[in-house]
């Protein structure tokens, strides 16, 4: 077994108990602290929540800040996942023709959508700095958080997101 995968289970066991706090906004906040702080090629973690509108905003985030706060569907990384309600991963960000950069040290990035009862609500958005930086495991890994953060959302569905 991979030392990777073995990682990626003990930070899943953080993110459980980061969920169980009462504030959705805080619990996304420290997940963005964990990843950015525990894998060493996340260099930019953060959330944009959908709204009706057709545009994604930028919520909780780690990393340097961005001028890409406000993102509309289909623009971009970001805007094609939200639309196609499916992980999209770039190993090579220089090849992505739809491709809003925020820095150009990016190299490769991964956004993973969070899903509620088949409703796009959000995603998570990873940057790294290193080329061919993800792979099947950090997609499996990122679509688990996601998975968690849109239970969590259910379960507490008188919060508001
Ligand atoms: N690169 C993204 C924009 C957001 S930043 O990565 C934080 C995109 O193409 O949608």
């Amino acid at each position: 077994m991979s030392g990777k995968k073995e990682r990626f289970d003990r930070i899943l066991h953080k993110i459980e108990d980061v969920l169980e706090e009462e504030h959705i906004e805080v619990a996304r906040r420290e997940i963005c602290r964990l990843l950015k702080e525990n894998i060493d090629y996340y260099n930019w973690v953060g959330f944009y929540l959908s709204d009706e509108n057709g545009y994604l905003t930028l919520t909780e985030f780690e990393g340097e800040p961005t001028i890409h706060t406000k993102i509309r569907f289909g623009e971009g990384i970001c805007g094609q996942a939200a639309e196609t309600k499916r992980t999209f991963l770039t190993n090579d960000v220089s090849k992505e023709t739809n491709y809003l950069s925020c820095s150009i040290k990016v190299k490769s990035e991964i956004v993973v959508p969070i899903m509620q009862d088949g409703r796009f609500i959000g995603e998570l958005d990873i940057d790294s700095h290193k080329l061919n930086a993800f792979d099947e495991l950090d997609k499996e890994f990122l679509e688990k958080i996601c998975g968690l953060i849109s239970e969590r959302t259910r379960l507490k569905s008188s919060d508001q997101r």
